[in-house]
């Protein structure tokens, strides 16, 4: 069978890395999630006090990005790759509601934008990947084999969200879940650089009625249509 690419885009916890995960597995292919990327980021830019909630130093930022190496590596008992900044595993650390705060503002810089790109081609140079993002589709692999846009309903998402927060244990109100969701939606969607868009040739589902296996069953029919 052929090896191919594919771009997983979509609003914020419309399951996509759920998705993307059980394909890559499937598959033998390589994942890559590219929110943990700009996540990571956004977790620097708080270490060095660059960002907080009433002010934020892009020039600063932008000039300390040759100080930021993101990896990711393989974590055998999960089964998937986690994220390293400098070095040190951050995968917890990226996934709070304080840098779901803050990711997207860091995520609109273009110079962030650019490095972050050009490593996540970098990764897709062999093929047998499937990254999950917002502009992978667009603007990371334009020519991949297989685009999916994933939707569903704000509360739906929120939820999704919520329930994962509290089974880690944060603090916090799903009117705070929902907050973030709706505002991260506007400024990805409203961006200048890479706004998130469903790419012409995107195949969009919508999984707010639809459960993980249907969801997966339905983008498997699609993948076999073409390797
Ligand atoms: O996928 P996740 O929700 O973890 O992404 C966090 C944020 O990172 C998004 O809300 C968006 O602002 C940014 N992002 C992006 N482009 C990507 C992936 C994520 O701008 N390819």
């Amino acid at each position: 069978t052929k090896k191919i690419t594919i771009a997983i885009d979509g609003f914020s916890s419309t399951g996509k890395s759920t998705l993307a995960k059980q394909l890559a597995k499937h598959l033998g292919y390589i994942y890559v999630d590219t929110g943990a990327m700009y996540r990571a980021v956004a977790f620097f830019a708080m270490q060095n006090n660059l960002i907080s909630s009433d002010s934020f130093n892009k020039v600063e930022l932008v000039n300390r990005l040759k100080d930021i190496l993101l990896e990711f590596k393989f974590n055998s008992d999960l089964g998937f790759a986690e994220m390293y900044l400098n070095g040190d595993n951050v995968e917890k650390d990226i996934r709070t509601i304080e840098v779901s705060g803050f990711v997207s503002k860091v995520a609109e810089v273009s110079e962030v934008r650019a490095k972050l790109v050009e490593q996540q081609k970098e990764m897709g140079k062999n093929k047998a990947i499937v990254m999950d993002g917002r502009d992978i589709g667009t603007v990371v692999f334009p020519d991949a084999e297989l685009k999916v846009f994933m939707t569903a309903s704000a509360s739906t998402r929120a939820q999704r969200r919520y329930d994962e927060l509290l089974q880690k244990g944060d603090v916090v109100t799903y009117e705070e879940v929902l907050k973030n969701v709706e505002e991260r939606d506007y400024i990805d969607t409203h961006r200048e650089d890479s706004p998130l868009v469903m790419a012409s040739d995107a195949v969009e589902i919508d999984n707010s009625y639809l459960n993980r296996e249907e969801q997966f069953q339905a983008v498997l029919d699609l993948v076999n249509n073409i390797i």
